[in-house]
């Protein structure tokens, strides 16, 4: 790779950032339909081993449903509502199944980091199934999607079922390992919070070569303050505010 980053910059934080109900088709389609070329979402397990996207364990904050995740079933979950807590305007919005967003993001030419986010306990089967049905969702279409993770487990896991696709590693606070993390895992890239981030970190990342994209970055002063340091690429909510030509 010529770049660490050659992603886009300005990445639609959970699809549609505050547009759209998080993690949802709808929510995809709002990034794209507002000009992004890049969105974010998290993948996790349901109790079938099948990678839907949701962000929280428990259904409680985003659906009409309740409990686990990792304890209910894809027919279950897919007969929730995950869109009127947002708006009723996206009432009976399903919580999708990832072979679903994927299939969408390729067909809009989207790309896509995904986010693999195991329940606690279910880290490396979710990172073997995130990344296999990457691989056959994508079947080589590019952009390619990056695997990302907080949990080592599932991006060491991911990396043996699809070792072709990249991967990047997340922190909320950058350790001081971070190089030996990143080097063990084989990434192209490191994922922090922009609120912990300092700027020698991020030159120093960028000097050893690696990707550096932060989240959430919902303040366009902000936005410029991290591309300044060299920061590659933001996640944002707020997609009016920071536009996708605004790294440009
Ligand atoms: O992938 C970056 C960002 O989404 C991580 O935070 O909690 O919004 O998934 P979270
Ligand atoms: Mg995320």
């Amino acid at each position: 790779m010529s770049t660490p980053w050659p992603f886009p910059r300005i990445i639609a934080h959970r699809g549609g950032g505050r547009f759209a109900p998080e993690n949802t088709l709808a929510a995809i389609r709002k990034g794209h339909a507002l000009g992004f070329r890049g969105v974010e979402f998290d993948v996790m397990l349901t109790s079938d081993a099948r990678p839907v996207l949701i962000h929280d364990e428990t259904l409680e904050r985003t659906t009409d449903g309740r409990g686990n995740v990792a304890e209910t079933p894809l027919d279950v979950l897919a007969t929730l509502d995950a869109g009127s807590w947002f708006d009723a305007a996206f009432k009976a919005e399903p919580v999708p199944a990832f072979e679903a967003a994927a299939a969408l993001c390729a067909s809009l030419g989207l790309w896509a980091n995904v986010e693999i986010k195991p329940a606690t306990g279910h880290e490396q089967e979710t990172g073997r199934v995130a990344a296999m049905t990457a691989l056959t969702a994508w079947n080589g279409a590019v952009p390619q999607p990056l695997l990302s993770s907080l949990s080592a487990a599932a991006l060491r896991a991911a990396r043996s079922a699809a070792p072709a696709l990249p991967r990047g590693l997340l922190f909320d606070a950058v350790p001081a390992d971070w190089l030996a993390q990143l080097q063990a895992l084989e990434c192209v890239s490191l994922h922090c919070n922009a609120a912990r981030l300092e700027q020698r970190t991020a030159r120093a990342i960028r000097d050893a070569g690696y990707g550096l994209a932060v989240w959430t970055v919902n303040d366009p002063a902000m936005a410029k303050r991290l591309f300044g340091w060299g920061v590659d690429a933001i996640f944002t909510d707020r997609l009016d505010l920071i536009g996708p030509d605004f790294a440009a």
